[in-house]
């Protein structure tokens, strides 16, 4: 049987927050502080572009996000250190549990795609920079369908290219509002608990399962399948 597993990138297998070392240099102790609001206020942007159908891609987003979170916390960054925290934002660390994970998952005959609501040209840069681009299919990015998750055109969309029965097909997201978007539009869905102070949303409407951490995903399909 075919088993399709479509990864989440940011928050998933990318740190988002892997450039808060880069903007210490720039904001001092506000980095932590800018890094959460600034992938709050993408996030914020992709869910309100959705609804408005006013699309621009999630490099727009992130760059607008950027400029929120300059203005906000009145850390006023120069052009080229804006320049250069998008630069960093390209090359981002993957999380440690990713490598051995994707490696054992490729020897179950499972096939991985990179799904994001960033464009196929950020999430490959993304991910030959972590070095783990060899494990995965060729991107799915919710840019073809000028939308962003959770519109469930873009859950179907990847049923349509995986090319697996929707039942075959799973989400692998630490994001909840990701994991409700796939559940709602009829794929499985693993909630991917980073933290465990992460919370998920008290929605009538759960993951099909939750792990927490990515090694645990070949257990959980053994289990399901
Ligand atoms: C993504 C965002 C949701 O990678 O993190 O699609």
């Amino acid at each position: 049987m075919s088993v399709a597993l479509a990864f989440d990138i940011y928050g998933t297998l990318i740190d988002p927050h892997g450039v808060v070392g880069e903007l210490q240099k720039h904001v001092g102790e506000q980095a932590p502080e800018f890094s959460r609001t600034w992938r709050e206020k993408q996030l914020e942007y992709t869910w309100r572009r959705g609804l408005m159908g006013r699309y621009a891609d999630f490099g727009v987003c992130t760059a607008q996000a950027l400029d929120y979170a300059d203005t906000l916390l009145a850390t006023g960054l120069a052009d080229d250190v804006k320049a250069s925290l998008l630069q960093a934002y390209r090359v981002l660390p993957a999380f440690d549990d990713v490598a051995a994970s994707m490696q054992a998952l490729r020897a179950t005959g499972c096939k991985l795609y990179p799904f994001s609501n960033g464009t196929e040209d950020m999430v490959d840069a993304v991910l030959s920079h972590a070095g783990i681009a060899e494990y995965f299919e060729p991107v799915i990015s919710v840019d073809t369908l000028r939308t962003f998750k959770p519109d469930p055109r873009v859950y179907r969309y990847v049923v349509d290219v995986t090319g697996v029965e929707p039942d075959n097909c799973w989400l692998v997201s630490s994001n909840p509002f990701d994991v409700i978007g796939a559940v709602s539009a009829g794929i499985n869905a693993a909630w991917l608990q980073r933290s465990a102070a992460a919370v998920f949303d008290p929605w009538e409407i759960r993951p099909t399962a939750v792990i927490g951490g990515l090694a645990e995903l070949p257990a959980l399909l053994n289990q399901t399948s």
